[in-house]
Formats: C-alpha cells, structure tokens, sequence
C-alpha cells in the first residue's frame, strides 16, 4: 500500500517559492480536487493523480468542504491516499480546505459566520483524517457577517491548532486590504489569496494583484486553463470525456461558441511557435505575474500533469507576445 516516491522529486529548486512575505515554499504548479476525486470518478485514476503529482514535486493539494459529488467525497478520498499511499509523507504537503459555500442544511452550512467555519473545518478535518490543515480557507466573503467575525475564525483556527495558515477567496481588492489588516491585528497574516484568473478572466489585473504584492500575500489562482478551454481540448469540437462533454455542470457545451474556439486556436498557433503546448503557455501567462506565487490546476490524467509542467521551462513573454495575446483576447 506504501508508495515509493521518485528519488528526484525535489531535484529542481526552481519548482518552488515563497508564497507571499511567508516562510512557506509552494510548488509553481499545484494540484486542485475540485474535479475528477468524487464517488463518481475511478479511484485507480484518483491515485494515479495525486502520486504522480507528488512523485512530480508537487507538494500542494487544494480541497474544500463541497468538493465531490457528493460534497466531501474528495477530502475523504484523498484522505484514503493519504492514510495509504502517503502515509509516510504528511510532513512533505500542503493541504489546503475551504469552507463559505453551502454544505449543510439549515443556517449554519453556508456562508462565513464563526460557527459555520469552525465547524465546517471540524467536519474536513475528520473526512481528512487529520489534526490540521495547512490552509483554511475562507471561501467567499459573506455580505451579511461582519469581516471581523469572519476573519476572527480564521485566526482561532490556527490558535486552536487545526490550521497552520489562513487564506481567502474571491474577496475583492477592498475585502481583501481590510482583511488582510485584520488578521495582521489578530497575529496571524494572511498567507494567500485564491481568485480566479485565466486569459479570459483578468478581473484580478484590476486592484487585486497589486492589493496582494502591497499587503505580502501569496495568490494562487484557480481554473488557469479556463477549465480545459485554454488546451487543445476543445480545438477539434466537444470530447465525450472531457469536462464539458461528461460533467457539465460548470463548463457548459454552450459557453464553447465559435468565437471562443476561433480565439483559442490563434492562441494555440502563438503557443506553438514558442514551442509550447496550449496549456503550457496559459500557466506561463498567468505565472508571469510577480504576485502569483502558484498555478492551481486540475487534472483529469497523469499526463496532463507533466504537459503543464513542461510550463515552467518558459516563464517569459515577449512584449509582442503579450500584445498579440490582448489583441487575440479582445476580438
Ligand atoms: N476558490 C474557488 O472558488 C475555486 C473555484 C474553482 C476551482 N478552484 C480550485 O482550482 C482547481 C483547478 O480548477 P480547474 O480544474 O477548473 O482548473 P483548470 O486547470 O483551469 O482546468 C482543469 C481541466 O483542464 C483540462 N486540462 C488540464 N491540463 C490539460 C492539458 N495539459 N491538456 C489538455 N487538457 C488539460 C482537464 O480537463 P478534462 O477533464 O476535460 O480533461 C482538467 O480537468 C480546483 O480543483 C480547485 O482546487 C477553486
């Protein structure tokens, strides 16, 4: 059951930075199971997943309370390869959970109120099986609970011990400062920020970037590859066992239209002439930013992972590259 890591699998120092002004060292390319680790999905593939990532470098995995189907399968299936397969290695991850979107029933599954987060974390921690998490997130910011009660959560989960760092996600540039400066009042700093961003969505390049460089807080943003779009996926039409094609519930067949597919292949034609696949370059573009610490991926088989790490070998961009970029993306 004890898997045998690969001996190499920390030989590349450029695979990892601090995250933010931190102490912590995150892989550039970090593995999110929001996707492809439910009941559902085959868990041949769930551990051929996650021990090629690690076996790769790649010591950060992404979770939260609702991911599955049904929501929290994925915790508690990685919590089984990680009592199994990685049973020696706790030490040598980064688990991160959220919690914010509905998970129970009643007034206390949603949102981001004291008890909905403490408790929620409770619930990860015994689908995990574990005494901490490295990071808790809080998932999305709740209009309707002061930030100090949500962000005083946050800070009594690493007081209590069952979290060793504090993030957010989805907070704008505003939610984000306030936040920030109160969890520095509460003695523990905000390590990390997880939005959203990809080619097709650069809201961030609008405050939030430089929210986070200003204030030391890591950012690792969620769906780089724009769930699939931004791969050769979808160049040849809708596969049966892509996302879109088997699991429409959020990468949905009619968001795929002509134009998006046009603008997909020109981008494809650029990749290729920096010798890149598709994938490869839309995780340089979005690790290109200074204040972007890691890419937060999903997979849904091992060589995808070791296509986008091919990433890193050409962070760099021309400023005609960026140009054609903007201008493919605009029209
Ligand atoms: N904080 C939040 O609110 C939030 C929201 C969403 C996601 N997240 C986090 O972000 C993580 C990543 O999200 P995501 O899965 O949407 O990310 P993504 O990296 O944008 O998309 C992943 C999908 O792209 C395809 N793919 C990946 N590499 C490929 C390659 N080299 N060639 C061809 N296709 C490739 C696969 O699709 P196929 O299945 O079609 O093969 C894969 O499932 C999640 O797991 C979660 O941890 C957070």
């Amino acid at each position: 059951m004890s898997h045998q890591p690969a001996a190499h699998r920390y030989d590349n120092p450029a695979l990892y930075r601090a995250c933010g002004r931190s102490g912590l060292k995150l892989p550039r390319l970090s593995l999110g199971l929001w996707h492809n680790f439910g009941d559902v999905d085959d868990p041949a593939n769930r551990r051929a997943l996650v021990l090629r990532a690690f076996d790769l470098g790649i010591t950060h995995f992404d979770l939260a309370n609702n991911y599955g189907p049904p929501p929290g399968a994925a915790e508690r299936n990685f919590g089984d390869i990680l009592h199994g397969e990685l049973a020696a290695h706790r030490d040598e991850l980064v688990i991160s959970s959220k919690a914010g979107y509905l998970m129970w029933d009643g007034p206390y599954g949603d949102w981001g109120s004291r008890k909905s987060l403490l408790a929620s974390l409770d619930q990860s921690l015994k689908r995990l099986r574990l005494d901490y998490v490295d990071i808790f997130y809080s998932h999305r910011p709740d209009p309707n609970t002061p930030l100090e009660e949500t962000m005083g959560a946050l800070a009594h989960a690493v007081r209590s011990g069952k979290a060793l760092y504090v993030g957010l996600s989805n907070y704008s540039p505003d939610q984000t400062a306030r936040a920030a400066q109160l969890l520095r009042e509460l003695g523990t700093p905000c390590l990390i920020h997880q939005p959203k961003y990809h080619m097709f969505e650069r809201s961030v390049e609008k405050g939030l970037l430089a929210v986070l460089e200003r204030e030391g807080v890591g950012c690792i943003p969620f769906c780089p590859l724009a769930q699939g779009l931004l791969t050769n996926r979808y160049l040849q039409g809708i596969p049966a066992d892509s996302r879109a094609g088997h699991d429409p519930r959020f990468l949905k067949p009619e968001h795929i239209t002509e134009g998006k597919v046009g603008q997909i292949r020109q981008l494809d034609a650029l990749a290729r002439q920096r010798g890149q696949s598709l994938a490869q370059m839309a995780l340089a573009w979005v690790l290109r930013q200074p204040a972007v610490t890691s890419a937060l991926i999903g997979a849904s088989r091992t060589s995808q992972i070791e296509d986008n790490l091919g990433a890193l070998k050409n962070l760099s961009f021309t400023s005609a590259e960026l140009a054609q970029i903007d201008r493919i993306l605009a029209a």
